[in-house]
């Protein structure tokens, strides 16, 4: 809870300074057992998003295996996320997703370290750039595709055989962009606008196994990728805008991961604050 004091320096800093903040309390959906019995493979666990789905997942008893490619950051993560949720149902996987010779020996050793049966997919990895269409390098267009879209299209798709093969149902959440429904040149945004033709494409063709696909598609969030002030102020450019808290995109993707979310397939879920249906809004 905010202190009072807090209160009274922010309106001293208004009134002095002249500018507004932003800052936001995360209200938490708190029942401890949505994910009891869950098994969810999370890539992009080791940061932002991705580590802040894990650290919710770990919070409602799901099993974890979180899926980086830097070893060293990756550990360190599951070690913090042990210690911040009190919960050894967490597991870890070192898989570059842009190695495509490694796909469906890295996807067996998943389903392997979680005891034989996955229920839930969450695609956080990515990468992105500011570079478009005036200065972007073929170079930079393949690391971006390769990891953004070509490498989950494989991985998403060996554990989609997986999900049918079980014949359990499966439920997928993709992490796209808001960059991805906006009109750009980036090829980050044209990976997740393609992304997200790819998740509903696949929620189609997947409603007769019993497996639902979901987007979310986040404005910029606090991470690695997009930093804030260091006193936590989520104001963006301009008024009324904001810098979003991976813990409130993490939110989106437990009631998407949970049974609460059961007739929900198809989806995209922008988490921007209404920036999509403004015409004011940046990308
Ligand atoms: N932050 C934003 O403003 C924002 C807004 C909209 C959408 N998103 C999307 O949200 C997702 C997560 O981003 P974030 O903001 O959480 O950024 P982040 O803190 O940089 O996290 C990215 C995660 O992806 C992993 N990763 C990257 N390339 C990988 C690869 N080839 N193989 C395996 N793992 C890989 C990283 O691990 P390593 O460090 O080991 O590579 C890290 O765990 C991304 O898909 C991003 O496009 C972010």
């Amino acid at each position: 809870m905010t202190k009072f004091s807090t209160y009274i320096k922010r309106m001293f800093r208004f009134v002095i300074k002249g500018e507004s903040k932003t800052y936001v309390r995360i209200d938490s959906v708190k029942q401890g057992d949505l994910l009891l019995n869950k098994n969810i493979v999370i890539t992009g666990a080791s940061s932002g998003i991705g580590y802040a789905i894990a650290r919710k997942c770990l919070l409602e008893n799901g099993n974890v295996l979180c899926v980086a490619r830097n070893s060293d950051k990756l550990i360190k993560a599951v070690e913090t996320l042990k210690a911040e949720t009190k919960s050894d149902k967490i597991k870890y996987l070192n898989w570059d997703i842009a190695d495509i010779s490694m796909y469906k020996e890295k996807c067996h050793q998943a389903v392997g370290i979680l005891g034989g049966r996955i229920d839930c997919l969450v695609n956080s990895a990515g990468i992105t750039s500011p570079l478009n269409i005036e200065n972007c390098t073929p170079d930079l267009w393949d690391e971006i595709f390769d990891i953004n879209l070509k490498g989950l299209f494989f991985e998403t798709s060996e554990f989609v055989k997986h999900f049918i093969n079980q014949g359990t149902g499966g439920n997928i959440v993709m992490i796209a962009s808001q960059a991805g429904l906006n009109a750009q040149t980036r090829p980050y945004a044209l990976s997740k606008a393609a992304l997200i033709h790819l998740s509903n494409g696949l929620a189609k063709e997947l409603i007769t196994y019993n497996i639902r696909v979901n987007t979310i598609a986040p404005g910029p969030t606090v991470s690695e990728m997009c930093v804030v002030a260091p006193d936590g102020n989520l104001q963006g450019d301009g008024r009324g805008k904001r810098i979003f808290l991976p813990e409130e995109i993490a939110e989106t993707a437990l009631f998407l991961l949970s049974n609460t979310s059961r007739c929900i397939t198809g989806e995209v879920i922008t988490c921007n604050n209404g920036n999509s249906i403004r015409t004011d809004a940046f990308s």
